[in-house]
């Protein structure tokens, strides 16, 4: 059941440098994910903000386990910044955010100075991109997703999939009715481009088991400096 704070007289709204925020409160980023599982006890709206689980490009599947370990005066963790990635905090997290009224602090996350204005720069810009996307709900929560958009009449790029690993089915979904919703609303499109998988080994297998037609090879391409 959910909490509702009490009314009360005293204005305790800040400005913390343009942001608007009802009160000083907010969450410790990566303790409260985007509240959405708290918000059945507590009313996530009457934070000051919600500041999110570190978000990066392209979402990173954290550290190896053992990540938890019990000491005699807590618990000591390491997870690695596991996230699903910049695509998903905005189509799926901010937009729940901004439905329910409250205020979001966005924690960001990057191996490089680049990585950190990429996901700034995909917050601000990802509407102008042009992307589309599938997301799948099991029992009302996300369980799965998928983002992309066309870059040539006859491809459509997927950027991102993702899907709780541990819900058995559900990558396979996603992918499939992401090709349904792409053969749907593009009939002209021949091929779907599945965008980088990092060359990590459970990813790559992932791919080749739907036996692509092609693999290309990667560059990276550098300016020199004048
Ligand atoms: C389970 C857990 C996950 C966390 N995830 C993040 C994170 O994603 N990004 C981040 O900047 N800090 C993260 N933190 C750090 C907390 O935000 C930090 O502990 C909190 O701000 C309190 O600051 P202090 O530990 O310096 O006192 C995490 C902490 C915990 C316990």
């Amino acid at each position: 059941m959910q909490r509702i704070p009490k009314e009360t007289s005293v204005n305790l709204a800040v400005d913390l440098g343009g942001l608007a925020m009802k009160n000083p409160v907010t969450t410790a980023s990566g303790t409260f994910g985007a509240g959405m599982e708290y918000h059945d006890f507590v009313d996530v709206a009457a934070l000051g903000a919600v500041t999110t689980k570190g978000v990066s490009l392209h979402g990173w599947e954290g550290n190896a386990s053992p990540r938890i370990a019990e000491t005699p005066s807590g618990m000591l963790n390491s997870i690695g910044l596991q996230n699903p990635g910049v695509a998903h905090l905005k189509e799926v997290e901010l937009p729940w955010l901004a439905s329910i009224g409250a205020t979001a602090m966005v924690n960001v996350s990057g191996h490089s100075f680049d990585e950190y204005v990429a996901v700034i720069e995909a917050l601000y810009h990802m509407d102008k991109l042009g992307l589309e996307g599938a997301l799948i709900r099991a029992g009302g929560s996300p369980v799965a997703f998928s983002l992309g958009g066309l870059i040539t009449p006859e491809v459509f790029d997927v950027n991102f999939e993702k899907a709780f690993g541990d819900i058995q089915g559900a990558y396979p979904a996603i992918n499939r009715e992401m090709a349904r919703l792409v053969r749907a609303r593009h009939p002209q499109v021949k091929w779907l481009n599945r965008e980088d998988d990092l060359g990590l080994e459970g990813l790559r297998r992932a791919k080749l088991s739907y036996y692509p037609d092609l693999l290309l090879e990667k560059y990276t391409a550098r300016k020199p400096l004048d």
